[in-house]
């Protein structure tokens, strides 16, 4: 079968913005796969720092790109056999992955490796290009966002819950390095798309946000039907 037919929804936007959760939920209710493009980047800043390469070199990160040995199996992320789920999630491999993510020769390793997720029955991804770039023909495009101060809460009770050190003050600068880092570079910056629906989440549920999502593509689903 053409993959170009099977559906995908793209949910695009800021970090702890929730669009990880949401996409997730999504993915479980249709029985979709599920791609969560920021781990690709998270793991290959990883390895990066694990192996003391230089992050102002782009082909040297772009070849540890390609050659990530990367599973993904039921709740976990194997990086070289070893379970990396909670190592990628701290606060300074995502300001690395997103110091990496600028080099279009990083960024072109991955695409193609994003791109075979797309499978039967259909797919949910998020990240910051995944309608943009890596699936411009997703059925569903969505930009989900929430204000600086309710993400940086999100990921302080977050970190709190899994164990990890925290700072409310410290998560908001960061958050609000990397909106500008990731919104302001060159190439397949975080924004909007215009075919991109808005979901502000600031004063969502988790359920309402998920339900809006589902909402919006079972509309899809009866106007291409009509
Ligand atoms: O979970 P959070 O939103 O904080 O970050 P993430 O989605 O895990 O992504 C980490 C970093 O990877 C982001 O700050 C982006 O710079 C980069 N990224 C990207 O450039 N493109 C994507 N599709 C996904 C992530
Ligand atoms: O993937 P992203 O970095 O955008 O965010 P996430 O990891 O999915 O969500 C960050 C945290 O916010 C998680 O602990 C979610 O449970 C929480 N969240 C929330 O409290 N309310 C929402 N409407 C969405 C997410």
């Amino acid at each position: 079968m053409n993959t170009n037919k099977i559906p995908v929804i793209a949910i695009d936007g800021p970090s702890a913005s929730g669009k990880g959760t949401v996409a997730q939920l999504v993915a479980r209710k249709l029985g979709f796969h599920y791609l969560d493009s920021g781990a690709l980047y998270r793991l290959v800043a990883l390895k990066t720092m694990q192996l003391n390469t230089d992050t102002q070199n782009p082909i040297a990160v772009a070849e540890i790109a390609i050659h990530l040995n990367v599973f993904f199996k039921d709740e976990h992320i194997y990086l070289d056999d070893t379970i990396v789920t909670n190592a990628i999630r701290t606060e300074q491999c995502g300001i690395v992955a997103s110091q990496l993510a600028a080099y279009p020769q990083v960024r072109a390793a991955l695409t193609e490796r994003q791109r075979a997720f797309r499978q039967l029955p259909g797919l949910v991804t998020d990240g910051r290009d995944m309608g943009s770039v890596i699936f411009p023909d997703a059925v569903l495009k969505i930009y989900l966002t929430a204000s600086a101060e309710v993400r940086a809460q999100r990921r302080y009770k977050q970190l709190i819950e899994k164990g990890m050190n925290a700072n409310i003050a410290d998560l908001l600068q960061d958050i609000q390095k990397r909106d500008e880092r990731d919104s302001s570079r060159s190439i397949a910056p975080l924004q909007q798309g215009v075919d991109a629906k808005l979901l502000d989440t600031t004063s969502l549920t988790i359920s309402q946000a998920q339900d809006a999502v589902l909402s919006w593509y079972n509309d899809m689903l009866a106007r291409t039907r009509v």
